[in-house]
């Protein structure tokens, strides 16, 4: 077997496969801290609640975080900004292990093979994933896994294009980043992120609007559409605005990162959007049209959008993993002539 897994700044996801089937799990990317007390002990014995005690104090994790913020009236925090483990958040690392540890499961033999998507490194930042990238694989071959990073544009790709031989231009719109990797024949020429997602565009919209991003998250992951036709001056007609221009922001990094050396000539190039923040009804229609108005140096045979966008990225690891594996299965398999008689 192997498997998948998606780490990101919002949502932790691992994919396997059970015969003809993908089987997803999945945990929010957060955690909470609350006091230790009677009450807390008796909701935690209730179920099986992720979480780890230290002294006085309790982090729930993961899926749960939300319900005990609720109760407790306290916030999330979040392991993870930017695409990367955040740097201005102490707890991070046992909060992501914890998660990591339940969505992966153990490895169901020695060195399984685990692909773990890993962002590029984004222009128009600062950040290095390196931290991160070697953070993420030490907690899984710890597990027992053998890890290996996928780039998270790399992994759209060997999810939604196989058909196409791999070949085209993978968009993953986070939370906390945009990730966008060009590939041929299964080979990435050109791969980047940007530090911006859904989290760039909640803040933006709730500082124009003077409400609170959690609010502003609410409405636009219910029923908010990319239509253009209401909300002048309210939150929807906010993020719209925003969405526009994440999506130009997106389209004029392509533009300027595409090496025109890199490009095979004669060979349209289908594009695939995915990632939660390309969920809104329009999304789609929205991009496929800024993209026609830019001047990109290849041409493209069209844009699609992925059928489960937050499954993509699992997904694509879990098809990177599995095609490896076969290649290992394939080099140590002894030509049948070569076998030696079983010994006596
Ligand atoms: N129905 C929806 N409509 C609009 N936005 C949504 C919807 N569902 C989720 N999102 C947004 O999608 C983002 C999460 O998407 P995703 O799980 O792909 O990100 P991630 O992989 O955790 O982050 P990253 O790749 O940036 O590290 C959040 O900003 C969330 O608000
Ligand atoms: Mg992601």
């Amino acid at each position: 077997m192997a498997k998948g897994l998606d780490v990101g700044t919002m949502n932790i996801l691992s994919a396997q496969q059970d015969g003809n089937d993908t089987v997803f799990v999945q945990q929010r990317n957060s955690f909470v801290e609350i006091e230790y007390s009677d009450m807390a002990e008796q909701m935690l014995a209730r179920s099986d609640v992720l979480h780890i005690r230290k002294d006085d104090k309790v982090y729930v994790v993961g899926d749960d975080a939300l319900n005990f913020a609720n109760i407790f009236n306290k916030e999330t925090r979040r392991p993870m900004k930017h695409g990367i483990l955040s740097n201005d958040e102490q707890s991070a690392i046992p909060m992501m292990k914890l998660i990591i540890q339940q969505v992966v499961g153990e490895p169901d033999r020695p060195d399984e093979k685990v692909y773990f998507s890993t962002p590029a490194d984004p222009i128009d930042s600062e950040l290095s994933t390196l931290y991160h990238q070697k953070t993420i694989e030490s907690f899984l071959d710890d597990m027992g896994y053998d890890a290996e990073p996928i780039n998270e544009g790399m992994s759209v790709i060997y999810s939604e294009l196989a058909d196409n031989n791999f070949t085209g231009l993978g968009i993953s719109f986070g939370a906390g980043m945009t990730n966008v990797c060009l590939a041929y024949y299964a080979v990435p020429v050109m791969k980047f992120s940007v530090a911006r997602g859904g989290d760039w565009i909640d803040e933006q919209a709730a500082r124009a609007t003077g409400t609170p991003v959690d609010k502003v998250t609410s409405i636009k992951e219910d029923d908010f559409e990319l239509d253009f036709t209401t909300d002048v001056g309210g939150v929807e007609g906010a993020l719209a605005i925003y969405y526009e221009n994440l999506l130009d922001y997106v389209i004029e990094n392509i533009v300027s990162e595409v090496d025109e050396e890199d490009i095979e000539e004669g060979l349209d190039i289908p594009v695939v959007v995915t990632g939660g923040t390309s969920s809104p009804r329009g999304f789609e229609k929205l991009f496929r049209d800024h993209l026609r108005e830019a001047t990109i140096p290849f041409s493209i045979s069209g844009v699609s959008h992925a059928n489960e966008p937050l499954y993509s990225v699992a997904r694509g690891g879990l098809v990177a993993a599995r095609s490896d594996e076969d290649v290992d299965r394939e080099e140590t398999a002894e030509p049948e002539t070569e076998a030696a008689p079983p010994s006596e």
